[in-house]
């Protein structure tokens, strides 16, 4: 039997009753233009067939699908599968995007591509795409960022990219939004908002999950010519949502599959020092779009916290909201020292030193193998290395 879901999002961009453009009206003009130049070009055979042989030869898709086994052996009960997308060129999810909004931004005329970044993935991912097609391109990120991410910072500037740090407020990823989009603001005409996850105003949550969503459908192919069958349990971490949505899509229809959502507990769900939003969040408006916020009494967005800079967003993606709601999804949460054990468990166990953010998805599908039989499978989405982190790492644990 399959879940019956219609199509997402309506033609405003709403999933229920989240998502949309709560933005003033000559921005949602702009918007709507993206939209359709998005939607027209996406039919086209030659932008398909130039984004596959990007897909293949460029970013080296499909990313492997590989068994931990050393791992599951540790852990004695069900088996644990990774989507290696930290294998991708630029070791992370966000590269699949990247390359999606760089060509519609160079279709549409548009002279600078710019963004946010928190963990610098997108920033490094963006900057590389943006580098290929050749556009101009300008990434905000915030000092403390800067200071935790430096290898991808280094990257950034390499690429040619020029990099604005953000001196203001909590000096991560929400104020990085803030920034760039005032900048993006300055000439909407002719600059490209290319947002990092599956957020912002309507269209930019669904042609993100559109351009992410070839993660489940490899995944799925993948562990259906491996194994025969679909796995019981995917899942991936949430920051905006966008490596999760792009793993989740292909699965939502299938009833036997459990599909399971993580969200940084930070130091405690009892403490301010997290960004679970989806977990602890209320009904609220952010950047454009309605979603789960972490906000005050005022409605001001809470200054958030994760160890992986890249989950540290007081909002989140607003199908996932939906998908809370209506129960198809589940969100969890792993605390830094989960996803800290779990990140030295995997590089000790398997030799794949993961992104922070994906430790978190690592740090649950630990804890939830045990309590499954042998003969069961979860298959987790592994959207990043942790190269960048490596050094973080290290010193917080003096290695
Ligand atoms: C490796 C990695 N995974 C996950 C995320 C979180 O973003 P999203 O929830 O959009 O996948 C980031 C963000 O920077 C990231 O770098």
């Amino acid at each position: 039997m399959t879940i019956q879901l219609g199509p997402m999002p309506d033609e405003q961009g709403y999933f229920g009753e989240y998502g949309g453009q709560i933005i003033p009206p000559e921005l949602k003009a702009v918007m709507d233009e993206i939209d359709r130049a998005y939607e027209e070009i996406r039919k086209t055979e030659a932008f398909q067939k130039e984004l596959a042989e990007l897909h293949a030869d460029y970013v080296g898709r499909p990313s492997p699908l590989f068994e931990a086994r050393r791992l599951s052996d540790r852990l004695g009960g069900a088996r644990i599968w990774l989507k290696r997308e930290d294998l991708n060129h630029t070791g992370a999810h966000k590269i699949n995007h990247c390359l999606g909004e760089a060509l519609l931004a160079k279709h549409m005329g548009k002279t600078k591509v710019l963004a946010e970044t928190g963990a610098g993935q997108h920033g490094v991912a963006l900057a590389t795409a943006c580098a290929l097609v050749g556009i101009e391109c300008e990434i905000h990120m915030g000092e403390i960022d800067i200071e935790k991410e430096h290898p991808n910072v280094t990257k950034m500037k390499i690429l040619g990219c020029n990099l604005v740090p953000v001196t203001r407020g909590t000096r991560t990823l929400k104020d990085a939004v803030d920034s760039a989009f005032e900048e993006y603001l300055r000439d909407p005409q002719n600059f490209f908002y290319a947002i990092g996850s599956v957020v912002g105003p309507h269209p930019f949550p669904k042609m993100v999950r559109d351009f992410q969503s070839i993660v489940g459908r490899e995944a799925k192919r993948q562990f259906l010519e491996k194994n025969g069958r679909l796995p019981d349990v995917v899942m991936a971490c949430v920051g905006g949502g966008s490596n999760a949505i792009g793993l989740f899509t292909d699965f939502l229809e299938e009833e036997s599959v459990r599909i399971i959502g993580v969200e940084p507990a930070g130091r405690g769900l009892d403490t301010p020092d997290h960004a679970a939003t989806l977990t602890k969040g209320v009904k609220g408006t952010i950047h454009g779009f309605k979603c789960y916020n972490l906000q005050d009494e005022k409605g001001n967005p809470l200054a958030v916290y994760s160890i992986a800079s890249g989950l540290d967003y007081p909002g989140v993606g607003p199908q996932h909201c939906y998908l809370k709601d209506m129960e198809r999804v589940e969100y969890v949460t792993a605390t830094d020292d989960e996803c800290l054990d779990a990140f030295l468990t995997l590089s000790r166990t398997e030799g794949i030193i993961p992104a922070l953010e994906s430790a978190h998805a690592v740090a649950h599908a630990m804890k939830l193998a045990k309590e499954m039989a042998p003969e069961q499978h979860i298959l987790v989405n592994l959207s990043g290395r942790g190269d960048k982190d490596a050094d973080f790492v290290a010193e917080k644990l003096e290695l």
